[in-house]
């Protein structure tokens, strides 16, 4: 089974095709960080026209790379959120249109859920259920206790940033460039990580839950005074490097000690990770050290892809999940389980 997997939900244009639900023929990713950095975040209206442009050129080379045509796809995975609206709107018509064209069955999917299967699709051995499912990205950060793929209870999320947004804002206080996260590891690998006491948030009573907000003031505050502007001018090195290595080393501090008390609450051998945070080398250092056995997506499948999206509307089509019609809608937020 051949399928199409196609992704628009934010800055990233992805096309990919994978046979089965795990082998991946070619998965092509336009990245718009560059068009975006200059104003250090997503500008959703230019996020959409650049989906636009880039959508036909991708799904080209897509074929080629693959060395399949059109006509040899079986069916068609389209992340219908969560996302930004103009951004979705860009792939899912395009998925509806070739859905149509090619008499092919479409199935919508879940992005966030799809994060989690990049993990599954980068690993040939079965992974041992149930397992803590950790996503960690730029726009979402969850702890979900997962029976099975496709079976889930959400047990924690972020209460205000996600992770990746955290990092981030960061680094634009620091005037570093957009994404923020790379930038963030990269300069603390030369910090002090104990030269600026943060602590990421506690929710009384939710035990799972993040907050990264009230860090994140905490960060603007010493860098600057209660009373500054991060306009003020350029910080020293040193200042950049330990703040980096303090606020990165706190955040994850806070996510693995969250894991692994879920881990061991729901009695769970396996954690899956997903989402562009599971770049970070410290963050995989620490998960790693745990007492259990962590399933990570493979580089390309850490950032948004259209890879994940294909498998999982692949492994969805297979395990007997109806087809979307296409009535399906773009969902700027999708529960998740
Ligand atoms: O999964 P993703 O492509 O986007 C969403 O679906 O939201 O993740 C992008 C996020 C950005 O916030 C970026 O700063 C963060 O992942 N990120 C990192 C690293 N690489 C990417 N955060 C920390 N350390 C990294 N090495
Ligand atoms: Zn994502």
């Amino acid at each position: 089974m051949l399928t199409l997997g196609i992704e628009t939900t934010c800055d990233e244009t992805g096309i990919a095709l994978v046979a089965g639900t795990k082998e991946i023929l070619s998965n092509q990713i336009a990245s718009q960080v560059e068009v975006h950095s200059v104003f250090g975040g997503v500008i959703p209206e230019l996020a959409s026209r650049m989906h636009t442009e880039m959508f036909v050129p991708l799904l080209d080379r897509a074929l080629k790379d693959a060395k399949v045509a059109l006509k040899d796809i079986d069916l068609i995975g389209v992340a219908n959120g969560p996302g930004l609206l103009g951004a979705l709107i860009v792939g899912l018509q395009s998925a509806k249109a070739l859905s149509l064209a090619l008499n092919k069955p479409l199935m919508g999917i879940n992005h966030v859920e799809a994060h989690l299967y990049g993990a599954y699709m980068s690993h040939e051995e079965e992974i041992t259920f149930p397992a803590i499912g950790v996503i960690l990205s730029g726009g979402h950060t969850a702890l979900l206790y997962m029976e099975s793929l496709g079976k889930y209870r959400l047990i924690g999320q972020t209460v205000d940033d996600a992770m990746g947004e955290a990092f981030d804002k960061v680094a634009k206080m620091m005037h570093l460039p957009y994404p923020g996260g790379p930038e963030i590891e990269k300069r603390a690998i030369e910090g002090n990580s104990s030269r600026y006491p943060l602590k990421a948030g506690h929710i009384k009573g939710r035990p799972y839950d993040f907050s990264f907000s009230g860090m994140k003031t905490a960060v603007l505050y010493t860098l600057f005074g209660q009373e500054g502007s991060i306009e003020r001018g350029d910080l020293p090195t040193t200042t950049i490097n330990d703040m980096a290595a303090s606020f990165q080393n706190a955040a994850i501090k806070d996510v693995v000690k969250k894991v692994a008390a879920a881990a061991d609450e729901y009695r769970c051998t396996s954690i899956i990770l997903g989402g562009g945070v599971t770049n970070n080398r410290a963050l995989k250092n620490e998960i790693k050290a745990l007492p259990f056995r962590s399933y990570w997506p493979s580089p390309t499948l850490t950032l948004d892809n259209g890879a994940m999206i294909a498998g999982l509307a692949a492994w969805k089509y297979l395990n007997g999940y109806p087809a979307s019609g296409l009535e399906l809608q773009p969902l700027t937020r999708i529960p998740f389980c």
